[in-house]
């Protein structure tokens, strides 16, 4: 049995696999609409989500499996003071598979080693979030058509930002990919992620707080919100959420071919004066998300069209 707590535990071949998958099932959706048909998955936010609870859960239906679960730690027995393992333990009674968020760093692993089904980490904390990486990877590979040789800005919180930590940790196995740290001083990417996924496998990197001065070297620019609800201080937070405001002006020194991709939700971050331009594929790679979920599930059921 396989979990996905970390990209880490997909090696590249696999991640490249999914891809393909995902691209096969947006081509032939009809082909997969009942591969996983008596199948359920459970989504357990102990966290807030739109688009990864919902997504998840419109790639289920759209196998033609069920979905049950919570969406807020409220409502489940965590508010009586229950742990997160017994809950785990009792819901993989239910169901094949569980897709789980939580704001604490590790809590999806702690699950999985309690697990009887299959674990997705649906984001732990400011530490990972693989399955928006791959969504990333699915939507750069639609658009660029391969992985390999561009330069990414990231742009915003990469200090807390987990969707950050993931992508910089599965394109470091990439080629030829330039990363350029666009942040203020105080949410600098963490240490541990420029020196154990980037210095120690001899990848440069170059930190700037200038977004203008990033611009016109970038073929994508990964914008994004500062999370609020990792700060211990909500005055730092106000003072640094508007610090960049992607908007047409600051584009005009950009390439042509610009990718613009945003996790989201946005707050601030791009005005919605961007989201006209061609080069914005954030609402693409919404939609690029429940495609490599729908081929995620099938690979970790072990199902196939
Ligand atoms: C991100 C997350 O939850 O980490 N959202 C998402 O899953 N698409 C990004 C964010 O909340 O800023």
């Amino acid at each position: 049995m396989r979990h996905l707590i970390d990209v880490t535990d997909l090696t590249v071949q696999e991640i490249d696999q999914l891809i393909l998958k995902a691209e096969d099932i947006i081509a032939h959706p009809a082909r997969y609409q009942d591969v996983a048909a008596h199948k359920q998955l459970a989504t357990l936010f102990f966290e807030p989500s739109t688009r990864t609870r919902l997504s998840f859960e419109s790639a289920m239906l759209s196998l033609g499996g069920s979905v049950l679960g919570f969406s807020s730690a409220a409502s489940s027995s965590t508010a009586k003071g229950e742990t997160v393992t017994d809950t785990v333990r009792t819901v993989s009674c239910y169901v094949d598979i569980i897709a789980m968020r939580h704001p604490k760093e590790g809590a999806p692993f702690a699950a999985s080693r309690r697990s009887s089904v299959p674990i997705i980490n649906a984001g732990d904390g400011g530490h990972n979030h693989p399955t928006q990486t791959l969504t990333d990877l699915l939507t750069i590979h639609r658009e660029r058509g391969n992985i390999s040789d561009f330069t990414i800005g990231f742009c915003g919180d990469l200090k807390f930002g987990r969707t950050v930590h993931s992508l910089v940790n599965a394109l470091s196995r990439y080629t030829g990919i330039r990363f350029l740290f666009i942040s203020p001083e105080e949410l600098r990417m963490p240490e541990y992620i420029k020196e154990n996924t980037l210095q120690r496998n001899g990848l440069g990197y170059e930190e700037t707080e200038s977004l203008e001065e990033a611009m016109p070297q970038l073929d994508v620019l990964y914008m994004t919100r500062v999370q609020k609800e990792r700060f211990f201080n909500e005055a730092d937070y106000i003072r640094l959420k508007d610090t960049y405001v992607l908007d047409p002006a600051k584009l005009e020194s950009a390439k042509k071919d610009l990718c613009i991709l945003h996790p989201l939700p946005r707050v601030n971050e791009i005005h919605v004066a961007v989201d006209d331009d061609p080069r914005a594929r954030y609402f693409e790679q919404v939609r690029n998300g429940k495609f490599i979920r729908m081929a995620l599930i099938m690979m970790l059921l072990g199902l196939d069209a």
